[in-house]
């Protein structure tokens, strides 16, 4: 399975629906900063994610909204270390095909350690911007892990894989967010901040974007005594845009995670 992607320095940015995006092109001048800010991260991210505990369950739970089956393609966007690939590659086995889409040099060298090690030889690492891209072929699903409060211009982003979805595909988002009520005037302005110093933005709200462009969207929160997170997910619709009508009503909110689980 093949892409193209655009000379991602300048942003060329692709858009699914045949029109230019504006306003978005001084952030390519730091998207070379950006990605080697994520190849120092990138040494040392398995490790830090490995202190949290909790990662591997809800990847799990962001894998399992996209209703995959064995043969399936997936594009892993921003994919980072690779962390994804076990419960994708579980999923869609070893006649699927994962796409792994980031532009930390560092980050696909750890991915690409992962896939050795394992002899996955269905997952193809690219090294591109996740928000100007074109696949060639269509996936089957779209999963998004820690990185739309990462990427400069997650909107595009956004667009970039609803464009190379399947109708009907799946598309599912696993991301922090910022915490609610008493303790979030506590925690909050902490984590604003080191978003903030990492030049990520926890005060994003993915699953509104995904609602331009996706039918059927849900969000979960999840939520634990020190972090709040959320998974969004939908599907892409079988007939062009939504309507602002049905943007409006595009979101069903679930319980709580750790409520249900209760
Ligand atoms: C917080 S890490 C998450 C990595 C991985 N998804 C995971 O779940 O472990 C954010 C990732 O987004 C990637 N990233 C941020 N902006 C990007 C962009 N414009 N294009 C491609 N990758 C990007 C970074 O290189 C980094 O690997």
């Amino acid at each position: 399975m093949g892409m193209k992607t655009r000379n991602y320095w300048k942003n060329d940015v692709f858009d699914i629906y045949g029109g230019e995006i504006e306003g978005i092109i001084e952030l390519t001048s730091l998207a070379g900063r950006y990605s080697e800010m994520w190849n120092k991260w990138g040494r040392i991210w398995d490790f830090m994610l490995s202190l949290i505990g909790y990662d591997d369950a809800y990847r799990e739970i962001a894998v399992e909204k996209l209703a995959l089956e064995k043969g399936d393609s997936v594009l892993d966007l921003a994919c980072g270390s690779g962390l994804n690939f076990k419960f994708l590659e579980e999923k869609v086995g070893g006649q699927g095909k994962i796409i792994a889409l980031d532009y930390s040099r560092i980050m696909l060298e750890k991915a690409r350690e992962k896939i050795k090690a394992n002899n996955w030889l269905n997952i193809t690492p690219v090294e591109a911007d996740a928000s100007s891209f074109l696949l060639e072929e269509e996936v089957d699903a779209v999963l998004c892990s820690w990185a739309m409060v990462s990427i400069p211009d997650y909107e595009s982003a956004t667009k970039c894989a609803v464009n190379g979805l399947r109708e009907g595909g799946g598309f599912s988002v696993l991301d922090f967010q910022l915490i609610t009520g008493v303790r979030g005037w506590l925690f909050n302005p902490v984590y604003e901040f080191i978003f903030w110093s990492t030049h990520q933005d926890i005060t994003r709200q993915p699953w509104k974007i995904m609602q331009k462009y996706l039918a059927n969207v849900c969000k979960q929160d999840i939520n634990t005594k020190m972090v709040s997170c959320n998974i969004a997910w939908g599907t892409k619709p079988t007939i062009g845009v939504l309507t602002n009508k049905e943007h409006a009503s595009n979101l069903c909110v679930l319980e709580d995670v750790q409520t249900r689980r209760e």
